[in-house]
């Protein structure tokens, strides 16, 4: 594959055309930082990268949802209107994809429910035989991450189900997803069962990951989140880690 995508490039830059597809400005785009053309080899790299990892994809997620939206017929027609709307008689541009919301919850429900890419997992590159604890061996899998659906329905199933979050240090960061799209469902004039995050850090400032965007979330009822800062339990009554912290709030995590 390596051999053709070169010949292909090395092709293009002898015959040089004026049609503006994906190669022509891979093969003619400058840095605009350093002026320089980008060489043949990552060009073909990128050529097999969007063939393998771009095309099933993208190719399934939009049958999937086309077929989705031919058994749902009130959402395809959601869809369609939000096309009219955004935009009309013109020729669909770049420009109009964030405007398109609707049609990307379509999309990011598809994902939920028909995923493309349903698994991905790590392996370990080489022996590591000084690590004697936790030994895992070269390509022996060390973690695997599978998306399964919980609600099985296109679209709604899961407007009216509460989401508990827990997240140790980095460990929030996936749901920055969620949150972010209740934060759009929100805006939109949804109403959404409560969401409650436990988030442990060290301390209230210099590991608290995303907090301004997290507080901003917070303003907007996407999400209600309790600490518990290792380092700083005074700052979160006096828990160090989100299980003392989830005994603390019983009461509300109950009620969520
Ligand atoms: C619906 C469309 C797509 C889905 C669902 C999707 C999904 C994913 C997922 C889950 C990963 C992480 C895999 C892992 O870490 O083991 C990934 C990585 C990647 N995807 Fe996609 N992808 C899509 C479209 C594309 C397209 C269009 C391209 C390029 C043309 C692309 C290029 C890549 C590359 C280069 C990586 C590796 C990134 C890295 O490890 O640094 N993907 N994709």
């Amino acid at each position: 594959m390596r051999e053709i995508a070169e010949q292909l490039v090395q092709h293009r830059r002898g015959n040089p055309t004026e049609k503006r597809d994906l190669l022509s400005a891979k093969v003619n785009g400058k840095d605009p930082k350093t002026g320089e053309l980008m060489p043949d080899a990552p060009i073909a790299a990128n050529m097999i990268t969007s063939l393998v990892a771009g095309h099933e994809t993208t190719s399934g997620l939009l049958s999937f949802a086309m077929l989705n939206l031919r058994r749902n017929l009130e959402t395809y027609s959601k869809a369609q209107q939000e096309v009219d709307k955004v935009t009309g008689r013109r020729k669909m541009a770049v420009e109009h994809m964030k405007s398109l919301i609707y049609i990307n919850a379509v999309l990011r429900e598809t994902l939920r429910l028909m995923p493309t890419i349903p698994a991905f997992s790590r392996s370990i590159r080489n022996d590591n035989p000084n690590n004697v604890h936790y030994y895992i061996r070269h390509r022996q899998r060390a973690c695997q991450v599978r998306s399964r659906p919980i609600h099985t329905s296109f679209g709604g199933g899961a407007r009216g189900l509460s989401i508990m979050m827990f997240g140790a240090g980095t460990g929030m960061a996936p749901f920055r997803g969620f949150i972010q799209e209740r934060a759009i469902q929100i805006a939109a004039g949804r109403k959404l069962a409560p969401a409650l995050m436990f988030m442990g850090c060290r301390s209230s400032v210099r590991d608290r990951l995303y907090a301004e965007q997290i507080v901003e979330w917070v303003k907007a009822g996407a999400v209600d989140v309790r600490h518990a800062f290792s380092q700083e339990p005074e700052e979160s009554r006096g828990c160090k880690r989100i299980q003392d912290r989830l005994l603390e709030e019983k009461e509300d995590v109950l009620r969520t």
